[in-house]
């Protein structure tokens, strides 16, 4: 008998492990041009005080108009909720390690907030490679530290909110995601150049590869509203019972 490392041993086949989240769908063209006009016909949610403390500085910092260099800077921002979801998740299962099912209701949650973190250092990967393209220049103090410094002022947010109330949490993240949604929904309609700039596919392999790079920002634009669904749906049911 051999398995399935076609090694010639007696050894019993184990069940295939599950996979892991797959991350958000990927569209093709037809369903990415109806993504953009529904976010277009959707008004933005009505951001909290937390949020707009973070939408403020970054429009005055990075300018209102959506650019490769601000999109970088949000997506360097983007995964922190995640991360902070992940540490509690950690956390708790550290706490109900003698609750097997507890705990691995939390564990699922830890596996999604971590293909959700994936999902964003894709996309900031992405951004910065779009951003070298276009010959683009980033300063230290604009593109390290102050992402830094509101990456900083995120986590903690963040992670203390899910401590008092994990639905402000995943509140604020969704406000997050639907602005992000809108911001690069609303650059490519306002670039339709870019329709006809053929997507590099720097991280094809990894993300996908689209015709355009219009149709590259769709699709971020429309993993940004998974990923706001998603926390609106955790809202209903912050803590894992
Ligand atoms: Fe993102
Ligand atoms: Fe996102």
């Amino acid at each position: 008998m051999t398995d399935r490392m076609g090694n010639g041993t007696g050894t019993a086949l184990l069940d295939d492990r599950p996979a892991a989240p797959a991350g958000p769908p990927r569209l093709d063209r037809d369903a990415l041009l109806r993504a953009q006009h529904e976010t277009l016909a959707t008004p933005r949610m009505a951001y909290g005080l937390l949020a707009r403390m973070m939408f403020k500085p970054v429009d005055l910092l990075y300018g209102k108009e959506g650019s490769y260099t601000k999109f970088a800077m949000l997506e360097t921002i983007a995964r922190v909720p995640y991360q902070a979801w992940e540490r509690m998740g950690y956390w708790a299962v550290h706490r109900h390690a003698g609750r097997s099912a507890l705990a691995r209701r939390v564990f699922e949650r830890i596996v999604e907030a971590r293909a959700d973190q994936d999902n964003e250092q894709w996309h900031l990967l992405i951004m910065q490679d779009l951003v070298q393209r276009a010959g683009q220049r980033q300063s230290l103090l604009l593109h390290k530290v102050a992402p830094w410094l509101i990456a900083f002022f995120y986590y903690h947010v963040s992670w203390m909110l899910f401590l008092v109330r994990p639905d402000w949490s995943y509140r604020l993240n969704a406000e997050f995601e639907d602005h992000a949604e809108h911001e690069y929904m609303e650059f490519v309609a306002a670039h339709p150049e870019l329709d006809h700039l053929p997507d590099p596919g720097t991280y094809g392999a990894e993300y996908g590869r689209h015709r355009s790079v219009a149709d590259l920002l769709r699709q971020i634009g429309h993993d940004e509203r998974t990923h706001k669904l998603d926390s609106l749906e955790r809202m209903r049911e912050p803590r894992v019972r």
